[in-house]
């Protein structure tokens, strides 16, 4: 995809050598979303706003730059998603943004997955960390610590589906026919059957893999679990399981142990030497890779949420659990995103949640998962005093009960602020 011209390089985030190199004062472009979108991205901004000028004292500063999508987009220029759009965040290679309407059934693709998709942005990642005063439905709600890599641009994502009677469908389904009977034969309503295509990849899965062993191994997290429906889809969620085993088996055989390696050990000399392997493994820090089938994992992330530590799932698997997870340390109000492609550097940060059209425009909606999610963005640029300021000042304003109006019928002797009040207390107590 071209570039735009380059307006001033000095202010433009550039990847060399796969390292980011952050100017003094960088361009980054927004999109506001549509819903609650404007609002959560007032507030989010306020607040990076404040802990930049706090932590660097004028010496650094971002410069925002808005970019059109979604509904704002639509109406002022009849398109949901314009080409400079696209072609801004390759040239200034992060963004944030807000939550993007999608029709449900119908109408436009959605823009979010559109966005992945150009971009190649093949990492969702999702820390999921409890914050002391946030609502949680656990009796232990510190024991989740999970971060979830989930694979961003396949799966039945990829959007290959077509619709119940439409010509494509049965041209597939009498494609079937002739030429995989068996297959056929599993429709139970051929005629009025609709068609999606699951592609899961060799390539897909070992680069999300391996970015999700590379964080962790960085991060000095103690395992990963590879969490798929293999079982059922073993040539499509079996596989990822399988290539991600040997992928970390290949490329990282000194810096991790597979429980693969323990099923061979144990049928080798009994479960007792495998323990032993397994144990000497933990102790010497390496880190350990297991899999999980994904319905005993959302069982397991309730019951025992400390198993589970960094995660790697394909995109439907890792849809579902992330807002499972969210919920376990107060819900989508504070589920952080980002859509990282970890080779050419693009990323664009953003809420987990949707546009939630029922509370949009009444200054109620909680924030923080666009506050989070500018954690994770200071993070990237490693501006991290200032992404320390934002997290401590969400830290102190939960922990002192301060809180919006999802979380307010959860905590006791809280006191209820708007987004906007919200916003101003972080910043108050950084
Ligand atoms: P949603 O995430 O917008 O809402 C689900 C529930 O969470 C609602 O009860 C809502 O009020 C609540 N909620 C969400 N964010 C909140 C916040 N910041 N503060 C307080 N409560 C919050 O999901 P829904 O209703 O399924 O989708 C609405 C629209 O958003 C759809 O068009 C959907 O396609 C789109 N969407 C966009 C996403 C994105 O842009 N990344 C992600 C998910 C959905």
């Amino acid at each position: 995809m071209p570039k735009l011209p380059s307006p001033v390089n000095e202010q433009i985030i550039q990847f060399i050598g796969g390292k980011i190199q952050v100017p003094d004062q960088p361009v980054i472009p927004y999109i506001e979303g549509d819903g609650v979108g404007p609002e959560i991205w007032r507030a989010a901004r306020q607040v990076m706003e404040g802990a930049v000028e706090l932590a660097y004292q004028g010496k650094r500063q971002i410069l925002w730059k808005e970019l059109l999508a979604g509904g704002k987009a639509f109406n002022l220029t009849g398109s949901w998603l314009p080409q400079e759009t696209l072609l801004a965040l390759k040239t200034y290679h992060i963004g944030m943004k807000g939550p993007l309407t999608t029709p449900i059934g119908e109408g436009i693709r959605s823009l979010n997955v559109a966005l992945r998709k150009e971009l190649d942005l093949y990492t969702s990642l999702r820390p999921v960390k409890y914050m002391p005063g946030a609502p949680s439905p656990l009796q232990k709600p510190e024991n989740v610590d999970i971060v979830l890599f989930r694979e961003n641009t396949e799966d039945v994502y990829a959007g290959i589906e077509f619709e119940s009677g439409s010509v494509d469908a049965q041209t597939l389904v009498t494609f079937l026919q002739e030429r995989f009977p068996d297959s056929y034969a599993r429709l139970r309503f051929p005629s009025s059957s609709a068609i999606g295509l699951k592609p899961i990849s060799r390539e897909g899965s070992e680069r999300i893999v391996r970015t999700a062993i590379e964080w962790a191994l960085h991060n000095h997290r103690k395992s990963l679990t590879i969490i798929h429906k293999g079982n059922i889809m073993k040539y499509t969620e079996g596989a990822f399981m399988k290539w991600g085993y040997a992928l970390a088996e290949n490329d990282f055989a000194e810096q991790i142990y597979s429980m693969h390696q323990w099923k061979e050990t144990a049928q080798k000399s009994g479960e007792a030497a495998a323990n032993l392997e397994l144990e000497y493994a933990k102790n010497a820090g390496r880190l350990i890779i297991r899999d999980m089938i994904v319905d005993a994992a959302f069982e397991r992330a309730i019951i025992h949420p400390q198993d589970l530590d960094v995660i790697v799932t394909t995109n439907l698997n890792g849809d579902y659990l992330s807002d499972a997870l969210a919920a376990l340390v107060g819900g989508l109000g504070i589920a952080p995103g980002a859509n990282i492609n970890f080779v050419t550097g693009d990323a664009i940060f953003e809420a987990a949640h949707g546009t939630a059209p029922a509370i949009a425009g009444k200054n109620i909606a909680n924030p923080s998962s666009l506050i989070l999610s500018s954690v994770l963005m200071l993070r990237y640029l490693g501006w991290n005093e200032a992404a320390n300021l934002v997290e401590n000042g969400l830290r102190k304003t939960l922990a002192s009960r301060h809180v919006t109006a999802d979380f307010y019928d959860q905590v006791k002797n809280a006191t209820l602020l708007s987004t906007s009040e919200f916003a101003e207390q972080i910043i108050q107590r950084m």
